[in-house]
């Protein structure tokens, strides 16, 4: 099993083959399987003396992969699918076949640099101080839930008084701002965004002064404004919630999963002013920044306060006590993948511009669909698209019609657009964070309703 012998060396050259070929070829769309036709295809893998390399990659290749959705393919605008470089993904094979740790200076210095000049560069894009930092971790649910814990950890220590925890966030944040409220056992104060969908500062302040009256015993501890939302890519009053937040002591976190990808582009760069007010942001590289899975950068304005929230210490850690910068400091982790590494390779190699290009590109494909929708006799566009979701409603359709539409779209291999929700009714949007992605897809799709 740990000697590269003969039949390993010919297993590499096919698992190799494989992936050039993945790489190289237009993917194509697939779908899910039932559980029942995978079993009987694929059966019971797990067995007393192996199957043997050739066969476990060939039941991957002809069934395992064929039943999992092709997030790269230019057609999937469902959820927020993913474009990764070519170079990010074949580093990704890099790191795979390096085994890198990436949880401290001491095991990872050389891995640890280089993710940490890639984080340099959104701190820069985001008018972080010098002094700012963070880690990758897994995606924006731990991103945000580590951020959330070192803003409590601060307030904890300020406000010992205090019986009840608040987040403070709109009702169009992320579901992962509730997940990390439910984990860390506080409350969420939800406040109504504007008529555009905006979270607006003024409206941030009346009402966390106005709770703060009500609720003499708890306390807000961290205002989360969303800059992109998912459904809809909207981007919350940034300066005016900091500016609330600030004046009110409180931490305050920006959520850029999705649309903070967008400080990238100089054409862009304005729509975010405001979030270099903020004590912590994350922004997914595997969402809009052309990084394959899984890499959501964090970074703390104060990164010392992060450290003291989740250093974990053991005798069998001490080694790692010597002042350098040790990833795993910064987040609900210890072991980690460096993540942020295919993200980073890609950025040096092909640098700043051309990611620039690449997000201007899938944001005027954005606007000229919002175009074509408005054209198109059955469709009314939701709103036009700040960033590059597009969202739109068919005339005359329910629920069930959508949701009809999109499984027979995904059945005839033409495109993956899933429904969603927006205030009670059912909406189709599309999240183009891929520059293969094409007008002429979009039309495709478009024709279908
Ligand atoms: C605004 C926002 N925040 C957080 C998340 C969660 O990110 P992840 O799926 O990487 O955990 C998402 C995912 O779409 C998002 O759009």
């Amino acid at each position: 099993m740990h000697e590269f012998d003969e039949e390993i060396d010919a297993l590499a050259a096919k698992i190799l083959e494989y992936s050039l070929i993945r790489l190289k070829k237009d993917p194509p769309l697939d779908g899910p399987w039932t559980y029942d036709e995978l079993y009987a295809e694929v059966g019971e893998t797990i067995t007393e003396s192996g199957l043997g390399g050739e066969k476990a990659l060939d039941l991957f290749k002809h069934v395992l992969a064929q039943a999992c959705i092709s997030t790269d393919h230019p057609r999937n605008l469902a959820f927020i699918p993913s474009a990764p470089t070519e170079s990010s993904n074949l580093f990704d094979l890099v790191v795979g076949a390096s085994s890198l740790y990436g949880g401290s200076w001491m095991e990872g210095a050389g891995a640890v640099f280089a993710e940490n000049q890639a984080l340099r560069w959104l701190s820069d894009l985001a008018g972080f101080p010098t002094t700012s930092g963070g880690v990758f971790v897994q995606g924006g649910t731990v991103g945000n839930l580590s951020a959330l814990v070192a803003a409590r950890y601060e307030a904890r220590i300020k406000h010992p008084e205090t019986s009840k925890w608040v987040i403070a966030c709109s009702d169009q944040a992320h579901s992962s701002i509730k997940s990390a409220a439910s984990v860390m056992d506080v409350e969420v104060l939800t406040i109504k965004c504007d008529s555009n969908h905006r979270l607006q500062g003024a409206t941030v302040a009346s009402e966390i002064d106005e709770f703060h009256r009500k609720n003499t015993t708890k306390r807000v501890f961290a205002v989360v404004a969303t800059a992109g939302t998912t459904n809809l890519g909207i981007i919350d009053d940034l300066k005016g919630i900091g500016k609330a937040a600030k004046e009110r002591g409180v931490w305050y976190h920006v959520d850029g999963a999705y649309g903070l990808a967008a400080l990238a582009s100089p054409k862009t760069k304005h729509l975010f002013a405001g979030v270099e007010l903020a004590d912590s942001f994350i922004v997914d590289p595997h969402k809009w920044l052309f990084a394959p899975f899984d890499a959501c950068a964090l970074i703390y304005r104060n990164p010392e306060i992060a450290r003291a929230a989740h250093t974990q210490h053991a005798g069998y850690l001490e080694a790692l006590e010597s002042g350098e910068w040790n990833p795993s400091d910064y987040a609900i982790h210890l072991t980690r993948r460096v993540r942020g590494l295919p993200f980073w390779f890609s950025l040096a190699a092909h640098g700043k511009k051309k990611y620039a290009e690449a997000m201007d590109k899938t944001m005027e494909v954005a606007r000229e669909s919002a175009e074509l929708i408005k054209e198109h006799p059955n469709l009314d566009l939701l709103m036009e698209p700040e960033l590059s979701i597009v969202a739109f409603t068919r005339k005359g359709w329910e629920a069930p019609d959508y949701k009809k539409w999109s499984d027979k779209l995904l059945n005839d291999q033409i495109g993956f657009v899933t429904p969603s929700t927006h205030e009670g009714k059912p909406i189709l949007r599309f999240a183009i964070v891929n520059p293969w992605t094409s007008l002429t897809d979009i039309k495709v799709i478009l024709a279908t309703l």
